[in-house]
């Protein structure tokens, strides 16, 4: 009795405690890598462990599936230097959750057998140069949260097939040269948080449907050929955290109540379009935002109070104009702490320049304002600003004389060009 206790034990142990590290991977698998392996150079020998000896802990890069110890559940190749094509082999590893393969020189298309991997839940292959079309087939893995396919030279459009991805939640197809419109079908995607097309060549309208999106924090389809306006539907999404359209044909203007519909809102970056009206006073109301960008447009009227944020650029548009000192906005950011840069170059401003400018964070590096009405002196005050590096007053009515004290900014360095467009998306 005892004797067959004792062999049960080790054939239990044998099943059970043997550490993830002594199972051999199947020999499907490890065909499927060496096939791979064997259609891309490794200048830097990242792959060497991919030899004889083939225990899942040994080979870099790979993790086996822990229910199914001898098979392959993670390929992790980011940034390895590794050039060539992706081998159809990659379809046969049908345990696979994880590809994740970004940073690298895989060239050629994204081959149509990963369709097989129905069990695929991530997968990244930005920053590569992969070419032709995205392929339909990954639409077959219906497991997939997370597309990663930004800084490759894929073209054609984003396939409609995509929008049956009922887990996807990160769709991010950013610097390719993708043509075509935004898929209406996106808009079934309810679970996407982020939608990330940015620099493609994308054209016609955003989809008034996307605003089903109701998880969407991450919007960004700048830098594309889009027209029409941003439907008002997406302005109702409350969890949006970033909205980055810069550098399109969009128009109209803001929904007054945005302060209060986006109270997520962090990043809002429109530069670069035509949109019109006036600056939604409710912005102020937004608690989390902290970079602001709507320069290179047509908005008119007065610069809403209390824009304490980190970045502030509204140059390039037309406000101003008003009956009243425009400039008394300074007053009202006189305790924000965490500016960093402001610009109101090139708009209708008029007004003295007020001493509260003095007042700014001496966090602010860089403060524009040429451009516009401006008169008066400069206020000595401007010592304050310490950590300034850029100052542009250029073409005002400012008169009297450069106060001495400017001299006493200790990081303020020549500049010609008042701010670049500020590329801010590209942090997320
Ligand atoms: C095979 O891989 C092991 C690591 O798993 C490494 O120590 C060994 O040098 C490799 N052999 C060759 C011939 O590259
Ligand atoms: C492979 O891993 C096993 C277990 O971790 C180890 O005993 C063996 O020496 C390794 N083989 C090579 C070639 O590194
Ligand atoms: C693996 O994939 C390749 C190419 O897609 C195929 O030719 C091969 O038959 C597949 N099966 C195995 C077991 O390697
Ligand atoms: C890709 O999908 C098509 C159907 O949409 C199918 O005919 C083809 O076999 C698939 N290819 C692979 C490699 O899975
Ligand atoms: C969204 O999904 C539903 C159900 O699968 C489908 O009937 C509808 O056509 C889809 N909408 C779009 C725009 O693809
Ligand atoms: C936005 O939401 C409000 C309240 O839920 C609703 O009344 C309004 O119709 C919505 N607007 C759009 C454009 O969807
Ligand atoms: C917006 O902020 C102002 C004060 O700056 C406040 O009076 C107003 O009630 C706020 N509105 C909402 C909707 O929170
Ligand atoms: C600029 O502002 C002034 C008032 O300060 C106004 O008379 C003028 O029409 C404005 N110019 C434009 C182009 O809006
Ligand atoms: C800034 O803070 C001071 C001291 O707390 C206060 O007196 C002043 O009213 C504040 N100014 C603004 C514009 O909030
Ligand atoms: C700057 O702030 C201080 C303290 O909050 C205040 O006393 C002073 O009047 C302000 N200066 C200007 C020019 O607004
Ligand atoms: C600057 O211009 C104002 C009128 O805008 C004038 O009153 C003042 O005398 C001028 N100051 C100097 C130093 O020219």
């Amino acid at each position: 009795m005892s004797f067959v206790v004792v062999i049960v034990t080790l054939v239990l142990n044998s099943m059970h405690f043997l550490p993830a590290s002594q199972y051999l991977i199947a020999e499907t698998d490890r065909l499927a890598l060496l096939a791979f392996k064997n259609k891309i150079s490794d200048p830097l020998g990242a792959l060497s462990s991919w030899n004889e000896s083939s225990h899942c802990s040994n080979w870099t890069g790979i993790t086996c599936s822990r229910r199914h110890p001898s098979r392959v559940a993670v390929l992790e190749l980011t940034s390895m230097s590794l050039r060539g094509p992706i081998s159809p082999y990659i379809g046969n590893l049908s345990f696979l959750q994880d590809l994740a393969m970004s940073l690298n020189h895989f060239t050629g298309e994204i081959t149509q057998e990963l369709g097989r991997l129905f069990r695929l839940q991530v997968l990244r292959l930005e920053d590569n140069t992969l070419t032709v079309k995205i392929p339909k087939n990954i639409t077959l893995c219906k497991n997939l949260q997370v597309i990663e396919l930004g800084g490759n030279k894929l073209v054609g459009g984003i396939p409609t097939e995509l929008g049956s991805l009922s887990k996807l939640q990160r769709l991010a197809l950013w610097r390719n040269p993708l043509g075509g419109t935004i898929p209406v079908s996106l808009s079934n995607l309810s679970a996407l948080h982020s939608l990330i097309l940015r620099s493609n060549h994308l054209h016609g309208y955003i989809p008034s449907e996307l605003g089903q999106l109701s998880r969407l924090k991450h919007f960004q389809v700048a830098d594309n050929d889009l027209s029409g306006t941003i439907p008002t539907q997406l302005f109702n999404i409350s969890s949006i955290s970033a909205i980055a359209v810069t550098s399109n044909e969009l128009h109209e203007s803001i929904p007054n109540n945005i302060g209060i519909t986006l109270p997520n809102l962090e990043t809002f970056i429109i530069g670069m379009n035509k949109f019109s009206g006036t600056l939604p006073t409710s912005i102020s109301n937004l608690s989390r935002l902290s970079a602001l960008d709507v320069s290179s447009n047509q908005f008119t009227g007065p610069v809403p109070p209390n824009l304490g944020l980190s970045f502030v650029n509204l140059e390039k548009n037309n406000l101003g104009g008003a009956e009243v000192d425009d400039l008394s906005f300074f007053d009202s950011l006189a305790n924000c702490s965490h500016m960093e840069k402001l610009s109101i170059t090139y708009n209708n401003l008029s007004g003295k320049l007020p001493g509260s400018i003095a007042n700014l964070s001496i966090t602010l590096t860089e403060l524009y304002m040429g451009e516009n009405n401006i008169f008066g002196d400069i206020p000595t005050g401007i010592e304050n600003l310490v950590s300034l590096n850029g100052l542009g007053m250029e073409s005002n009515l400012l008169n009297g004389s450069i106060p001495v004290s400017i001299g006493k900014l200790p990081n303020l360095i020549r500049r010609y060009n008042s701010a670049k467009p500020w590329q801010l998306w590209q942090t997320e």
